[in-house]
């Protein structure tokens, strides 16, 4: 009996490696373990025999069938996988699948093309930071306390028990003064950066904004360097001869102080309606940096003249890009940055 189990191992295991399909190994299957099989056979001839020979040989015979099973499991697995390996192909005509690259927002582009053409004009890029002291925000450009002027901006102030009252910066020119105490004139920076304003939002106004700062020190710098500087930039910027106009205002850090406009860029000055048919639109503020700003920086008195000049980058990036409405920058929707 013993023997006869093992010749029945032995057939089996051969018949299981030499199965070339699925097809041929099931029928090894019915053959060595169906119900007409050998080993089902001699599984039910364990009955009949003593106490004895049932404890020795039913173990082995358990175990044999038991090995077969497995091996037919085993070959069957093998048999599947290489049946997908045959069957399963890869398309290497199909298109490919577009991966979603990222956008920069309008503004960074804006941003950048400006950085460029300033430092093509021998201007330097500085910052500061966004939340300020209230001295370089206002004191250190010639806006002490109660000074009517602190009121032209709206401003946020950041709560403070101890020490210094500070300010979510309201504009760039904060930027002035830091720079001063670092750099002897002459230089030309530019100062682009995030400003804040406490004011109600619609389709031009935004609680953060960006702004960009011009300041030129040296001595015997002039309005006229500026109108000059001013031009350059914004023709380069608009890719189209632009003219600059300056028109009489008041800001406390500049003496003499001007609002300025550069000339329509969609009708050149002939009137439209982008322009409110004036031919001119209004960009921002500049002047001739006060005495007091000057020597806030460090300066002796007198001793150098300069210029600077402040306007909002969204609102130069809504000129280019034809953008209706600055909430758009800010909206975190990529439908709008999925358009540059
Ligand atoms: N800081 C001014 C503003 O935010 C703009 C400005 C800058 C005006 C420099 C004059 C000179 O409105």
């Amino acid at each position: 009996m013993l023997q006869k189990i093992s010749q029945l191992e032995q057939s089996a295991l051969e018949a299981i490696r030499a199965a070339t399909t699925q097809d041929e190994l099931e029928q090894v299957r019915v053959i060595y373990l169906g119900k007409k099989s050998d080993f089902t056979a001699i599984m039910k001839s364990l009955g009949s025999l003593d106490a004895d020979q049932k404890r020795e040989i039913g173990p082995i015979a358990n175990a044999a069938r038991k090995k077969v099973q497995e091996k037919i499991q085993s070959k069957q697995q093998e048999l599947e996988d290489a049946f997908d390996a045959q069957t399963q192909w890869i398309d290497v005509t199909a298109p490919g699948k577009r991966d979603n690259l990222g956008h920069l927002n309008p503004l960074s582009i804006v941003q950048r093309d400006i950085e460029d053409i300033f430092t093509s004009m021998g201007f330097e890029i500085s910052d500061g930071p966004e939340i300020e002291t209230e001295y370089y925000n206002f004191d250190a450009v010639n806006v002490p306390d109660n000074h009517p002027a602190r009121d032209m901006q709206d401003t946020f102030w950041i709560d403070a028990p101890r020490g210094e009252k500070h300010v979510l910066r309201t504009h760039t020119s904060s930027v002035q003064v830091r720079y001063m105490q670092q750099h002897t004139p002459p230089y030309r920076i530019i100062i682009p950066g995030r400003v804040f304003r406490q004011e109600a939002t619609d389709a031009s106004h935004e609680h953060t904004f960006h702004q960009l700062e011009a300041l030129v020190v040296g001595e015997n710098v002039s309005v006229a360097n500026f109108l000059d500087i001013a031009q350059s930039f914004f023709s380069a910027f608009f890719g189209r001869e632009i003219k600059v106009r300056l028109r009489p205002s008041y800001f406390p850090f500049v003496e003499p102080g001007f609002e300025f406009d550069i000339s329509c860029t969609i009708c050149s000055g002939d009137g439209c309606s982008a322009c409110q048919r004036t031919g001119w639109i209004e960009i921002g503020g500049a002047g001739m940096v006060h005495q007091n700003v000057l020597e806030a920086g460090g300066y002796e008195k007198g001793k150098y003249t300069g210029f600077a000049w402040g306007f909002g980058l969204e609102r130069l990036a809504m000129m280019k890009y034809k953008i209706d409405d600055i909430r758009h920058f800010h909206s975190g929707d990529i439908r709008v940055s999925e358009q540059f």
